[in-house]
C-alpha cells in the first residue's frame, strides 16, 4: 500500500499499529471485523485489497465476508479509482493547521469533492481522520509518500507535477 522508504514506513507502522490495536482490543476474533474496518478507514482514509486479506487473515474471517462488509455498508470507502490518490488529514491537529484549506482548493482546482475522482480518472481526493503524523501537521499523503508541513500551494504543486509528467 505504501513506498518503501523509512518516513512512509514510520507513519505506517503508526496506522497499522491503531488498527492491530482495535484488533486486540476485540481479542483478534471475528467479532472484531467492522471495528476494524473503521480503525482502517479512519487511519488510511479507504480500505484497499492488501488491507482487507490482512484484517481476513489477522481474525481469521474469509476474504469473501470481508469483502461483503466493505461493499455493504455505505461509510467504507474501497480504494479509490483514479491513477494518483491524495489523502488530506482532517484530524484535529492538521484541521487547525489548515487542511480544510488544502481540501478547498484541491475541490476548486480538479473539481472533485472528498471521496470523488476526476473524470479522467487521474486524480481522486480522500480525506482521513488521522494519519499519525500529528507532529508534521497538516499531513497529506501522496500516493502512499506521507509528507508533512503541507499547505495549499504546496499540494496544487505537488499535483499539478504527477499530471504534467503524464501529459
Ligand atoms: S491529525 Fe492529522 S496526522 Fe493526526
Amino acid at each position: 500500500m505504501f513506498k518503501d522508504n523509512s518516513q512512509t514506513m514510520k507513519q505506517q507502522d503508526k496506522r497499522l499499529r491503531i488498527v492491530e490495536q482495535t484488533m486486540r482490543k476485540h481479542g483478534s476474533e471475528p467479532h472484531a471485523l467492522i471495528e476494524t474496518l473503521h480503525a482502517v478507514q479512519e487511519s488510511y482514509g479507504f480500505i484497499d485489497q492488501e488491507m482487507m486479506e490482512y484484517v481476513a487473515d489477522k481474525l481469521g474471517v474469509p476474504l469473501s465476508k470481508v469483502y461483503g462488509v466493505v461493499t455493504f455498508y455505505h461509510f467504507f470507502t474501497l480504494k479509490p479509482q483514479g491513477e494518483h490518490v491524495c489523502v488530506v488529514c482532517t484530524g484535529t491537529a492538521c484541521y487547525i493547521g489548515g487542511a480544510k484549506a488544502i481540501i478547498d482548493e484541491i475541490t476548486k482546482s480538479y473539481e472533485i469533492m472528498q471521496g470523488e475522482t476526476t473524470k479522467d480518472n487521474k486524480l481522486s481526493l480522500v480525506t482521513a481522520r488521522c494519519l499519525g503524523a500529528c507532529g508534521i501537521a497538516p499531513a497529506v499523503v501522496y500516493d502512499g509518500e506521507v509528507a508533512g508541513k503541507q499547505n495549499a500551494q504546496a499540494v496544487i504543486q505537488r499535483i499539478g507535477g504527477w499530471l504534467k509528467n503524464e501529459s
